[in-house]
């Protein structure tokens, strides 16, 4: 079975990743790729609604809506984490950062 989010996967060579889908703004996919994140945190305190850790101290994107979120709080969010394990892309498929 093809995986919903096999482009990232491919992209990323991982299957340890944890989206979060959105249906406006310029940031319409936010993922973090969990094969690279070292348990900063710094994501989760710029946007806790947007990421939270798990038991493993890794970041995962929440089930909240992100809708209403700001796309530049996404992004400082994003640039925030020390080993850009945050992935955004447009609506287009294509990564706005990091690129
Ligand atoms: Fe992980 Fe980066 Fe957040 S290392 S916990 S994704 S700031």
């Amino acid at each position: 079975m093809k995986h919903e989010h096999q482009d990232i996967i491919d992209e990323l060579g991982t299957e340890h990743i944890s989206v979060g889908v959105r249906k406006t703004g310029k940031i319409r996919k936010v993922v973090v790729d969990r094969d690279a994140c070292i348990g900063a945190q710094s994501c989760v305190v710029v946007t806790p609604d947007l990421f939270q850790m798990d038991d493993e101290n890794l970041a995962y994107v929440t089930d909240k809506d992100h809708n209403l979120m700001d796309d530049d709080m996404i992004r400082l969010s994003a640039e925030s984490c020390p080993v850009l394990a945050i992935h955004l892309y447009d609506e287009d498929g294509n990564k706005i950062f990091p690129v």
